[in-house]
């Protein structure tokens, strides 16, 4: 699989995005799917797949604390494309015990509990949603963060055992804004008012001008813990 992994990267070392995606749709049909959180980077890999397939698969996961715009984003996306993306919830009796252990908003209390939260919230759906795919699309970006500088376009989830592919990998912040205003693809409003990342409500504020784009995630926490565990390795 390696040996696999590593002849796709060569493959696509300079190729348009668009032969990236259609070389995965085709291979792996009912078995790929974006995972999105209706970001801007997510947004522009909806409008490229659902250009070669309107049939593509799209998912997010609800953790049940995300903004009120990000669910009119995912509104104004199945309209535009007359879609409905995948939703999945958290089970809702491990919501209910997170409550009872942590209250409210024990994420702040501990690495711990905000862990726990992201786990029961997040991970575990996004769980259920890989265990019936071969290949996830993700909106990684490397200029994101010093966790994502070593990532590739295409690399084996050993966690997740599954392959994961990256088409945004070294797309800068500037041409994804560029795609998105080109193609007229509808986004999170948030992002107009200093959300360069989104996430649930209560752990994503605004940053200010020349700071680091994820520094409104969990702004209370030290830059090596900035990941949910979506992208760790082995989950
Ligand atoms: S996170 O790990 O810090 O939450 P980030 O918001 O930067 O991730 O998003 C990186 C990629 O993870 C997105 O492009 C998307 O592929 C996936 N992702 C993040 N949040 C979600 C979500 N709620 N639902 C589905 N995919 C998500
Ligand atoms: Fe919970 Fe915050 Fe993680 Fe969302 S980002 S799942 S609210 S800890």
């Amino acid at each position: 699989m390696k040996e696999n992994i590593d002849l796709l990267n060569k493959k696509f070392e300079n190729a348009p995005i668009e032969e990236v995606l259609k070389y995965f749709l085709s291979t792996y049909g009912e078995k790929i799917a974006l995972a999105s959180s209706l970001g801007a980077e997510d947004q522009v890999l909806t409008d490229l797949l659902l250009k070669q397939d309107a049939k593509a698969k799209i998912f997010t996961l609800d953790t049940g604390r995300l903004y009120e715009q990000t669910y009119k984003v995912m509104d104004l996306t199945n309209r535009k494309y007359n879609i409905k993306i995948d939703v999945l919830f958290p089970h809702a009796k491990d919501v209910e015990t997170l409550y009872q252990t942590q209250g409210i908003n024990g994420f702040k209390e501990s690495i711990e509990n905000r862990k726990e939260c992201c786990h029961i919230r997040k991970i575990a759906p996004l769980k259920r949603a890989l265990s019936t795919l071969d290949v996830w699309i993700t909106g990684l970006r490397r200029s994101q963060s010093q966790t994502r500088e070593s990532m590739k376009l295409v690399e084996f989830d050993e966690g997740n055992n599954l392959i994961k592919i990256n088409p945004l990998i070294e797309w800068s912040e500037e041409e994804v804004w560029d795609y998105l205003k080109k193609h007229k693809v509808p986004y999170n409003e948030l992002h107009e008012q200093g959300f360069p990342s989104i996430g649930c409500a209560p752990c994503t504020r605004a940053i200010a001008a020349g700071e680091d784009i994820r520094s409104g995630r969990w702004w209370w926490e030290s830059p090596e813990h900035k990941e949910c565990g979506l992208h760790l390795k082995n989950n």
